[in-house]
């Protein structure tokens, strides 16, 4: 594995490399199989980068399809959502075909059949049998204080998986249920990236760095054959 953090002065600026990043990914993925998959996570700081996605008319989207890293388990249409939050940033504002569009399914009884349904899904997409991982292009994961990614948080069972794709998961503050993509999904990637901003991040990127402490999920983040990257602005770098 591979692992590279870059530091740039703006929001802006990480933006537009990873602009760059994301056309280079998906045009070697469509050349090589004709589609290029991507998972996008939730929270603040990629909303921005979604923006500014939302201009690039000139990447492939008909032939690009979108899943979540993790969703709360709430009606799409709640501020909560990060479904919601991605329609309003990128999907409403490009010519997407809805087939391509692959949000998780939270109008279903329980978090658990939820995450059951996404997982059938995606192995459908990928025709994966019951044993395989699927390889995704690209997965973009942001980083919380304490060190979780995805909505898999420090100390839970979650980081145990190895054979689900998707699980339900409810950590605490703010107590709710979520789904979220599992470490052997984002582990089997071929390029994982984080993006992260501002002063709040820094004594956790810090730690991150220094690689002492295994037990925080975003450390526990290593793609077996992928790129691993952490773009990140002046203040989480430090
Ligand atoms: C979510 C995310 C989560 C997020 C981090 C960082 O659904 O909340 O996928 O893992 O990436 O919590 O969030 P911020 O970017 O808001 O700091």
């Amino acid at each position: 594995m591979m692992s590279e953090y870059l530091v740039f002065d703006t929001n802006d600026e990480i933006w537009s490399y990873m602009g760059k990043r994301w056309e280079e990914i998906s045009a070697k993925a469509i050349a090589e199989k004709r589609y290029f998959s991507a998972a996008l996570s939730g929270g603040k700081t990629p909303a921005g980068f979604y923006q500014y996605l939302s201009g690039r008319h000139d990447l492939q989207w008909e032939k690009s399809h979108l899943f979540l890293v993790d969703e709360r388990f709430v009606p799409w249409e709640s501020p909560e959502s990060n479904y919601r939050m991605l329609h309003e940033n990128l999907l409403g504002r490009i010519q997407i075909p809805s087939e391509n569009i692959h949000p998780i399914p939270t109008g279903q009884s329980s978090p658990d059949i939820s995450a059951k349904k996404y997982e059938e899904e995606m192995r459908r997409f990928f025709k994966l049998d019951e044993n395989s991982i699927p390889n995704f292009d690209l997965i973009l994961l942001g980083i919380g204080e304490d060190g979780h990614t995805a909505s898999l948080f420090p100390g839970t069972d979650a980081l145990k998986e190895t054979k689900r794709l998707v699980i339900p998961v409810r950590p605490g503050e703010p107590l709710m249920d979520r789904i979220s993509l599992t470490l052997p999904v984002i582990n089997n990637a071929w390029n994982v990236i984080f993006l992260v901003s501002g002063q709040r991040k820094r004594a956790v990127m810090r730690k991150i760095r220094e690689g002492h402490d295994q037990t925080l999920p975003a450390s526990m983040v290593s793609p077996e054959r992928g790129l691993l990257l952490f773009l990140m602005d002046r203040e989480a770098a430090g």
